[in-house]
């Protein structure tokens, strides 16, 4: 694969004033990192989007079947599920776990997790939405064992006598752990220098999960690009937004580096 002039196509603007340059249902799946308007004493970019808009916007560029993953701390969570909830259905939600963070507050816990929750169009039937967990899964031994509960009901399916694992791949959790910026390898972080940062293995294994090769990805707050080049490295197509010129530049040397270093053959 290379990096044709068609993709990926990138923007400096704003997102919320210039979506309509992309096809209505064309995008199979929203990588969404907004600004959380937590920085926003120190990064003038950091200014929480009304959820609702961002969430009919998104609804007229999907495909019926197109899925959203969206990042949000604590603190907006119930905002983005319930400005979601008018137009999608929330199908899960992963919890992040971030290793480094710091104790902000004495009255509470660390604010170690942030929230990734998916959503898919109301309606879209369940074998129709993509969930490709054996693209991400991690490989642990076959086994074939005796269930002993029996009798141990359980809501979703029918005990079997004896569990059979031929291929040995684990069903992921919905807990992930991945680096926060500050606690990134210098090589992931030499090429970008967003603060907000999110690992290219998270959203590399997202993409994977929720959409096919040859999909289109659209990333509209993109920051450094990681979806980008995510969407890139796992063969789909990508549309990204920034309203900095800065952050589209260091997008683009990001993934022509990356191209140099023969990553993309
Ligand atoms: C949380 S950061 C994304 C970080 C990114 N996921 C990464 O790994 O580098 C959000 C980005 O959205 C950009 N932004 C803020 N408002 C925007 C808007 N209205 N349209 C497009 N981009 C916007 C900011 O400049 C910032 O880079």
């Amino acid at each position: 694969m290379t990096v044709s002039s068609q993709n990926p196509i990138l923007h400096r603007g704003d997102f919320l004033r210039e979506w309509q340059s992309i096809e209505d249902s064309s995008i199979d799946l929203v990588i969404c990192d907004p600004p959380y308007g937590e920085l926003r004493r120190v990064h003038e970019w950091d200014q929480k989007p009304d959820f609702s808009v961002v969430s009919w916007i998104l609804s007229q560029l999907l495909v019926p079947t197109g899925q959203i993953a969206i990042f949000s701390s604590s603190k907006m969570l119930t905002e983005v599920e319930l400005a979601f909830s008018t137009y999608f259905e929330r199908r899960f939600i992963q919890v992040w776990h971030k290793p480094s963070a710091q104790v902000l507050h004495k009255d509470r816990p660390k604010p170690d997790v942030e929230f990734v929750s998916v959503f898919h169009r109301k309606g879209c039937k369940k074998a129709l939405r993509v969930f490709n967990w054996e693209d991400i899964a991690e490989q642990g031994e076959p086994y074939s064992r005796e269930n002993k509960n029996l009798q141990q009901t359980s809501l979703h399916t029918e005990k079997r006598a004896i569990d059979v694992n031929v291929t040995g791949l684990r069903h992921p959790s919905s807990i992930v752990y991945h680096p926060n910026r500050p606690a990134m390898s210098s090589a992931e972080k030499a090429n970008a220098k967003h603060p907000t940062q999110k690992s290219l293995r998270h959203i590399m294994n997202l993409i994977r999960l929720l959409s096919n090769e040859g999909d289109t990805v659209l990333d509209p707050f993109m920051g450094s690009g990681t979806a980008i080049l995510a969407a890139i490295l796992t063969g789909r197509r990508a549309f990204g937004w920034d309203i900095l010129e800065d952050f589209v530049a260091m997008t683009k040397e990001r993934i022509e580096k990356k191209t140099a270093q023969g990553i993309l053959v």
